[in-house]
């Protein structure tokens, strides 16, 4: 029996477009960012991350303590996760997933340690979201890990994004570090892993890349503390 230690982090939501994969993404950036091995799976059928990589690799923007597989099925995720496991391929997993259903929830819960929901603090967003925590609720989640990390917002709340973390709060934590609207999560679509981004745009060295690099840098670091909070590291 192996004694490695690999945290598997879900990335859900029943809402299109909240910011699953740019999480996915960042969090993984987080990962290599920090010395560990992430292992990305991509269950959405329509490969974000997958061709993310391949982006990546051929910009030169990857990593090699990144990995990343697709898988079609529940079953062909447990087989991965637990060969990444057998292999001690990785300290860290995350699983990036499509608008979940019911029945696909149940062994992304099954197979997760930790299950992270992004959510933009609007009020569709919020009731969509929280349709995707009553599924959970009615998997016998006693919701110890799951976290909402609010997306996409700027460095002051404003009154209705207020009210909408109260309403998540009734259900599960909500992260007091949030994703905020950058551009270089856009960005990184198209490059690559956050942390190989910053080492080119410090190896490049010049005034304009170096000011660059602050920026991915602060990316980075927000990604970091959202990391530690989600594997319950910080509070
Ligand atoms: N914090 C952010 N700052 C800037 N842009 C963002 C941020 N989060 C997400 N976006 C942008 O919003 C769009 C949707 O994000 P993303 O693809 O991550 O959502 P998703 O939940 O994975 O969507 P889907 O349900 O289609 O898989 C993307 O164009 C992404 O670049
Ligand atoms: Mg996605």
């Amino acid at each position: 029996m192996s004694e490695h230690e690999m945290d598997v982090i879900a990335v859900v939501n029943g809402k299109g477009g909240v910011g699953k994969t740019t999480l996915a993404r960042a969090l993984g950036s987080a990962v290599v960012g920090g010395g560990m091995r992430v292992a990305f799976i991509d269950s959405d059928p329509q490969l974000s991350v997958v061709e993310w990589a391949e982006r990546s690799k051929e910009a030169g923007l990857w990593s090699t303590a990144a990995s990343v597989v697709a898988v079609e099925s529940p079953a062909e995720m447990a087989q991965q996760i637990n060969d990444l496991y057998e292999r001690e391929a990785a300290d860290v997993v995350i699983i990036d997933t499509a608008g979940v259903t019911f029945s696909a929830l149940g062994s992304i819960v099954a197979a997760s340690d930790h299950i992270v929901m992004p959510c933009t603090p609007n009020v569709d967003d919020v009731s969509r979201t929280l349709k995707t925590a009553e599924m959970l609720k009615e998997l016998g989640q006693d919701g110890a890990h799951i976290t909402f990390v609010l997306n996409r917002v700027g460095s002051n709340l404003t009154r209705i994004e207020d009210e909408q973390i109260a309403r998540l709060e009734q259900h599960h934590a909500v992260a007091p570090v949030r994703m905020r609207e950058r551009d270089i999560y856009k960005r990184m679509a198209k490059e690559g892993l956050l942390s190989s981004v910053l080492k080119q745009k410090v190896d490049e060295g010049t005034i304009r890349s170096l000011a660059e690099a602050r920026r991915v840098r602060e990316a980075l670091m927000e990604t970091v503390e959202l990391l530690n909070i989600v594997m319950g590291l910080e509070e």
